[in-house]
């Protein structure tokens, strides 16, 4: 068989074991596989490259992705979706995996339900992908943002201030919560879960009280500010990006002006954005991606298009790609109340 495999949607560590497991997989099957660049961009203009045994042998531990990635989809257009269709034809593709996050995998679901014959792979750091347990780039996420709070939290007992850190995750608060829980945060808001600056403020005065000078909050990029705050504050304005997604910032921002204001303590932000996508992959990363890749390469040889191979428990399993991309899979309220313990005394 020939196989074309694509990166679509933001990068994160683990994309390149999946690729490489994918091509030795694929050699097990006498396949042929060539990457296609930058995503669905590549399947677009039919910009492809070889991808040989030489080429994926040495990228388990390296981050980012060797085909490129981009946001483009095709999917929602149909002169762009019959040219995505007749490329993959004059390239004599039998079968296309797509490593990516929803939209990419949306935008794979679309296309196989026109006749193209696709596999996917969930890759995304946000998590927030439905149908499998977790997705690969999460667990190196969640690492580097820990790393940045232990780190943080050092300068801020060194001058009794409390530090801000803004993570990304867009839409689903996992990485904040994870990486909260993990370093020990002192309050930790995630999008999923509506809160009063009141009872942060309140909160951190009270650890003032019983003698801790200084204080950790983690927040999630696209946490909802209270509407008057975010219609007054220039640097909460969502802009959009050349795909019309919501750019989100200013969250850190407005929490650490407010907490100086209110706590009257001394507070700076940090914003970690991009840094967590790059970085060599998590051995839990590199394993996930590695078998979710070897999965894809099955479901192909099995006929089972239109899925996604995904985690369930520690089984790899095969599910709709429709599954995948319906809803959102964002953190359960019961779960954010379960670590509040922690962060609420
Ligand atoms: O979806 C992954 C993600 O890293 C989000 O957490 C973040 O909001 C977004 O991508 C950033 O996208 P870009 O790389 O286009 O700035």
């Amino acid at each position: 068989m020939k196989l074309g495999v694509l990166t679509g949607g933001g990068d994160c560590p683990g994309l390149n074991p999946a690729i490489r497991a994918i091509v030795m997989r694929a050699l097990d099957y006498g396949d042929d596989v060539i990457g296609l660049r930058q995503g669905w961009k590549g399947l677009l203009d039919a910009d492809t490259t070889p991808l040989t045994i030489e080429m994926v042998e040495p990228i388990i531990n390296q981050g980012g992705t060797i085909l490129e990635s981009s946001r483009t989809n095709p999917a929602d257009d149909e002169g762009r979706v019959k040219q995505c269709l007749k490329n993959a034809e004059d390239l004599r593709l039998d079968a296309l995996i797509a490593l990516g996050g929803e939209d990419t995998l949306g935008a794979a679901h679309k296309l196989a339900e026109r006749g193209l014959p696709c596999v996917g792979v969930p890759k995304t750091m946000d998590n927030d992908l439905s149908a499998t347990d977790y997705t690969f780039g999460f667990d190196s996420a969640v690492a580097v943002a820990t790393d940045a709070a232990d780190r943080l939290k050092d300068t801020a007992r060194s001058h009794r201030r409390v530090m801000v850190l803004e993570v990304m995750g867009r839409h689903a608060g996992w990485v904040a919560l994870h990486t909260g829980v993990a370093a020990g945060a002192d309050w930790i808001l995630i999008p999923e879960a509506p809160f009063e600056l009141s009872e942060i403020v309140d909160h951190l005065k009270k650890l003032q009280k019983r003698g801790k000078h200084w204080g950790l909050v983690v927040a999630s990029e696209g946490v909802k500010l209270p509407k008057p705050a975010a219609a007054a504050a220039p640097a909460t304005k969502h802009d959009r990006d050349d795909f019309q997604h919501d750019l989100l910032k200013g969250v850190g921002q407005y929490l650490a002006a407010q907490i100086k204001d209110h706590a009257d303590i001394d507070t700076r932000q940090v914003v970690l954005g991009h840094v967590v996508r790059g970085g060599p992959p998590t051995p839990f990363d590199r394993w996930l991606a590695t078998r979710t890749g070897i999965k894809a390469v099955e479901l192909v040889h099995e006929g089972r298009f239109d899925h996604m191979a995904a985690l369930q428990g520690n089984q790899i399993v095969g599910v709709p790609l429709k599954a995948a991309v319906g809803e959102l899979k964002t953190v359960p309220l019961a779960l954010y109340e379960e670590a509040k313990t922690l962060f609420s005394r």
